[in-house]
């Protein structure tokens, strides 16, 4: 048998037994030995190396060279491979408890809208969803807010470039709505809102707001009652009492604010309502015909009534949150507490 032959036999040997290696069959110093040994395979071939003809030797040399390189490289990697798994097994303690995950929570905001947005389904209630960037006309005008009208001053707008703005209540996706839809309505359409005031432990340039539209024929003033009393002992308890105020909006006609009784025995109640007991939750009224005008309804046909509630004022009431900023800094900590 030539050297070459004797060369590659040995490689074949060797991958089979690198195979029992690495099942274990055999361990890392039985091969070294076998191969590298003094008096292994391969320093066999050095002494076969003397019977090749002078011009082959470099070449056959340098072969059997690369060959023990080989063989040695493959056992030792294979080694440390093994010891480290060793390591990782005996640094394993099966007896501690197992890692946690962090599951996270849903933020208080988003479970009051869940909350509310649940009560008004169960009667009939679908949800829509406006735009937070609207125009001038949809924010104002079509709902009788004309240009110089006072009632703008209420409400410090952010204005963007081209009329457009962004909408600085939910009573704007009204509009839109019934510009695309005839009667019979009922609709809930909650939503950010932003608006340009100072912030401040009370107020945040944006909030959130859910309004409520229902439209159809012979619709009075104590349905709407009806619905908000319904709404108000489902979300605040059945115990709970109302009451309505004369307010103003140039969009309802008749128009009103909703108080829910608070009550008046802690001095955080006193702080919260300011000495009443009742805390304002919500805007409401008849829908004025001038906003049916606007989008064309026929208004000897239809009337109706809407609303319009702050979630972060809700919000901070149920959980007793006394900073609004608190509902947008992203603290885990803080966010961790309504799981
Ligand atoms: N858009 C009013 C606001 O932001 C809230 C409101 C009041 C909405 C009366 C209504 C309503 O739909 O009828 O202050």
């Amino acid at each position: 048998m030539s050297i070459i032959d004797e060369i590659n036999k040995i490689k074949s040997n060797f991958k089979s037994d690198l195979d029992l290696l690495k099942l274990k069959k055999i361990n890392s110093d039985e091969i070294k030995y076998k191969y590298l040994g003094r008096k292994g395979l391969v320093s066999n071939l050095y002494s076969l190396l003397s019977s090749v003809d002078n011009s082959d030797k470099p070449k056959i040399g340098k072969e059997i060279n690369q060959l023990k390189l080989d063989i040695s490289n493959e056992i030792d990697g294979l080694a440390s491979n093994n010891k480290n798994q060793e390591n990782k097994l005996l640094d394993s303690d099966y007896s501690l408890p197992g890692l946690r995950y962090n599951n996270g929570s849903i933020h208080p905001l988003t479970l009051i809208i869940q909350e509310i947005k649940d009560i008004f389904n169960k009667i009939g209630f679908s949800n829509i969803y406006g735009s937070e960037v609207d125009t001038d006309y949809y924010n104002f005008e079509a709902l009788n807010i004309p240009k110089h009208h006072p009632a703008r001053d209420m409400q410090d707008t952010f204005y963007l470039e081209n009329d457009a703005l962004l909408r600085t209540h939910t009573s704007s996706s009204q509009v839109h709505f019934m510009e695309n839809n005839e009667p019979p309505i009922r609709i809930l359409s909650p939503g950010r809102v932003y608006r340009n005031e100072d912030i401040s432990v009370r107020s945040y340039c944006l909030f959130h707001q859910i309004e409520g539209l229902y439209v159809d024929k012979n619709v009075t003033f104590s349905d709407l009652k009806g619905t908000l009393e319904y709404f108000a002992k489902q979300f605040f308890g059945p115990k709970t009492k109302i009451r309505f105020r004369p307010s103003y909006f140039p969009f309802t006609e008749p128009s009103a604010e909703m108080d829910v009784y608070w009550g008046l025995e802690s001095e955080s109640d006193y702080r919260i309502t300011k000495g009443t007991g009742w805390l304002e939750i919500l805007g409401c009224g008849m829908v004025n015909p001038e906003v049916f005008k606007s989008v064309d309804y026929d208004v000897k046909k239809w009337n109706g009534y809407a609303f319009g509630l702050g979630i972060e004022r809700i919000a901070m009431l149920k959980y007793g949150i006394e900073d609004i900023r608190l509902l947008y800094e992203g603290d885990i900590n803080f966010l961790g507490q309504f799981k």
